[in-house]
């Protein structure tokens, strides 16, 4: 498959995270917004190296653009061949994880245990530049264990945008790779966005992406003051609808209910399509929990979504009559 990137740089985006940012709740975020810039989950080399499927894990509908993939490796020519063969799919960008905790990522060695290591990361980086046009850039945290020092952080950003890197999305919290899962690592460390704010001063020509606890579009609105670009997560599936007012700025005036149903029944028509073609329903139904989210009748919603799900069934459009009453 051959795609052309789409260039819209996007200052607001929505993290990588797996088993999340699918292709289906992809799909979904894009009615909601066209705005938002969009990421995979995080895809390890092996998998694209490996896989003989490789179109069932590479391809996306053109609706998602612009849309990055993030790749999890810290072998630099393996990178640099993922690279070249995920180029040749249309991403628009290609990000290096070096942040991810998880017991799991250690074991390969890479995720946030790099961080330990800016050399490898920009030979990474070097390799994967010279083997693609795109842009390659780097999602990292602010320390690791025991290496948590500003200084630390800016001699990593200073070796690796010497390597090719000009845009780095920093988690604004270190990681500790041992005693803590990789969901407490979310919450425990506290969240330090002035060694961000610094970073972006010390490098100025840099673009510099801030994420963590980045909760709507007006706490983003307020970073992009002091950053480049915003990454939102776990609000993103919590709250998906927070992203509509990219697209409607005058969201105030409309009756976001009836939007939400609109947004609802254009995914159901992808739902009915995609399950008919064999697609796990799960799967189709776990954007739409939070559509709702703060409406009255949000729990009924779910729990009818939590039925359909057991029933292996598509949900019958005539539940809006939940909200349709309010
Ligand atoms: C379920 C889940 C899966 C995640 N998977 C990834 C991943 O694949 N790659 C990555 O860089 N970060 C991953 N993250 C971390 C997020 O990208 C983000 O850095 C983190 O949630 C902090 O942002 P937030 O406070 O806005 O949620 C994941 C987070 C969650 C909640």
């Amino acid at each position: 498959m051959q795609k052309q990137p789409k260039q819209p740089k996007s200052l607001i985006m929505v993290a990588p995270m797996m088993g999340w940012t699918t292709r289906h709740y992809r799909y979904f975020l894009r009615l909601i917004s066209t705005k938002v810039g969009l990421f995979t989950e995080m895809i390890m080399t092996g998998a694209i190296l490996n896989n003989i499927y490789l179109s069932r894990l590479l391809d996306y509908h053109d609706s998602e653009q612009p849309l990055s993939i993030q790749l999890g490796g810290s072998v630099a020519t393996e990178l640099a061949q993922a690279a070249k063969i995920v180029e040749a799919y249309g991403y628009r960008e290609i990000n290096l994880n070096v942040g991810c905790p998880s017991n799991r990522v250690q074991a390969g060695c890479f995720g946030a245990v790099l961080f330990k290591t800016p050399a490898l990361v920009a030979e990474c980086i070097a390799k994967m530049k010279a083997a693609v046009a795109l842009p390659v850039t780097v999602k990292t945290r602010i320390g690791v264990d025991d290496v948590e020092s500003y200084d630390f952080l800016a001699g990593f950003i200073e070796t690796v945008s010497q390597a090719g890197c000009q845009t780095f999305i920093i988690h604004a919290r270190k990681a500790w790779l041992s005693g803590l899962s990789p969901k407490a690592n979310r919450t425990v460390p506290p969240l330090n966005y002035a060694w961000v704010y610094q970073i972006k001063k010390e490098f100025p020509h840099l673009n510099i992406v801030i994420n963590g606890g980045i909760q709507n579009l007006k706490q983003a609105r307020e970073q992009l003051a002091y950053v480049d670009g915003v990454m939102i997560g776990r609000a993103a599936w919590y709250t998906p609808y927070l992203f509509r007012a990219l697209d409607l700025p005058n969201l105030e005036g409309l009756n976001t209910v009836q939007d939400r149903m609109s947004i609802l029944q254009r995914y159901i028509s992808y739902v009915k399509k995609s399950f008919r073609e064999g697609e796990n329903i799960s799967h189709l139904l776990q954007p739409l929990f939070g559509l709702f989210h703060g409406v009255p009748g949000a729990r009924q919603w779910r729990k009818c979504l939590t039925r359909a799900i057991q029933m292996n069934e598509v949900p019958d459009i005539a539940l809006q009559k939940i909200f349709s009453k309010r």
